[in-house]
């Protein structure tokens, strides 16, 4: 089968492998119809987390169910399914608890307590050894683990332009939104606009939000937020964006802010050689800023990814502040299928952040796009 496999930073190859075999009882084999890049692949493509040797990326996956194992009783040959992105095995501590993202059992080299630079949580789709070493959806066929426990059925007559995404970013939005513990009414700042933090945008407006803001650094960004989630915006390239949210909120800060960016933001040289000493990997300024831009007792939500601990974390203030921090990756399973639900009747979309559609013969050139955010692109969909 044809497959975008990760060789080394930057070098992503549409290449000819092995078509996947069930391994397990609980396995299924997926043949994908539709695939996406996230933002979380470009952390492995720009070597942000490391990885080896060579895998298939690719963890915003759906498709019909070629076959399955002996103990996949729910699924068969010809169903149409989307996948959550956490691999999980539906009957650990953790999953017991609605918290598949945490699985015991399905990253057994790299679990641990610790959640260090080599002690993750539960496996990932497509993402590196430390997370697995599961082969990724952006192929032609997956494997799917515990297929009994996370593919969801899609309803006849769904579009896969509708479906897709609630493999990731419209699951992870919502959790963002989820942990900010909304009433109603309040302001709402989410920082990048990307996928993740527009759908972010679009969640709290669905969730009650009084006003949202996105704050990015590109103004085609910004437009996106403004088209679909009807938000504020600001451009922290040209703008103090702490100070603005101030004078947007009689100068208390937000009552929620999220973190959609993580620690790929720009940042300078200065930075990046302190990095080497202090053994971080990028920069927290994004976070520093939400920080400072939440309100006294607000709530900072952080969904876009750190992969180091860092020197320099304003605890003094989260203190004095008083701040209700959370951060992670989306419990996908827990919310997935009120989502669907959602997305069914229409209250809540993600398609209309697409961007390009692009078969999958062109993934190299669709991670450069993304990457880059050059050609207007914020979301690809691939069709292999
Ligand atoms: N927690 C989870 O479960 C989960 C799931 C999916 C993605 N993510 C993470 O969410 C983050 C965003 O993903 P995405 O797909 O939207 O990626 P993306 O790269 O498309 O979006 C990031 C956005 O941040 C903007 N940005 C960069 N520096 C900024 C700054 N200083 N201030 C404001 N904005 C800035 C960029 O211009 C871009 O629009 C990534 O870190 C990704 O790994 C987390
Ligand atoms: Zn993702
Ligand atoms: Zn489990």
């Amino acid at each position: 089968m044809k497959a975008l496999v990760f060789h080394k930073p930057k070098d992503v190859r549409l290449e000819s492998v092995p078509d996947p075999k069930i391994e397990h009882v609980r396995d299924a084999i997926i043949r994908v119809t539709s695939t996406s890049i996230c933002g979380s692949d470009l952390h492995i493509y720009n070597g942000y987390f490391p990885q080896a040797r060579p895998l298939i990326l690719g963890h915003e996956f759906m498709g019909i169910v070629e076959e399955v194992g002996p103990r996949v009783t729910n699924l068969k040959k010809g169903d149409r399914v989307v996948v959550p992105f956490p691999v999980a095995c539906g009957e650990c501590w953790f999953c017991r608890q609605d918290l598949p993202i945490h699985c015991e059992r399905s990253n057994p080299k790299h679990y641990g307590p610790d959640g260090s630079m080599t002690r993750k949580g539960g496996g990932l789709f497509g993402y590196t050894d430390l997370y697995g070493s599961y082969q990724g959806g952006q192929a032609e066929y997956v494997r799917v683990p515990f297929a009994d426990y996370g593919p969801r059925k899609v309803p006849q007559g769904m579009p896969d332009e509708k479906a897709l995404f609630l493999s990731d970013i419209i699951p992870t939005g919502w959790a963002a939104i989820n942990w900010c513990g909304l009433e109603g009414g309040e302001t709402v700042a989410v920082f990048g606009c990307g996928p993740v933090g527009l759908m972010a945008l679009k969640s709290a407006r669905a969730r009650g939000a009084g006003r949202v803001i996105g704050v990015d650094i590109l103004d085609y960004r910004l437009k996106k937020a403004v088209e679909v989630a009807q938000a504020a915006v600001i451009n922290a390239d040209k703008t103090d964006a702490v100070e603005a949210i101030r004078q947007m909120t009689t100068g208390r800060g937000a009552d929620a802010c999220v973190d959609a960016v993580g620690m790929e933001a720009e940042h300078d040289i200065l930075e990046s050689a302190s990095n080497v000493v202090k053994a971080q990997v990028g920069t927290m300024r994004v976070l520093a800023s939400a920080m400072k831009a939440a309100r006294r007792s607000g709530t900072v939500s952080v969904v876009g990814v750190y992969g180091t601990d860092f020197d320099n974390f304003p605890l003094g203030q989260l203190f004095d502040k008083g701040l209700r921090l959370r951060a992670g990756q989306a419990p996908v399973h827990a919310h997935i299928d009120g989502l669907l639900d959602m997305v069914a009747q229409g209250s809540l979309r993600a398609d209309d952040i697409v961007t390009h559609r692009l078969p999958l013969e062109e993934g190299p050139r669709a991670y450069k796009i993304f990457n880059e955010k050059r050609e207007g692109c914020v979301k690809v969909m691939l069709k292999p």
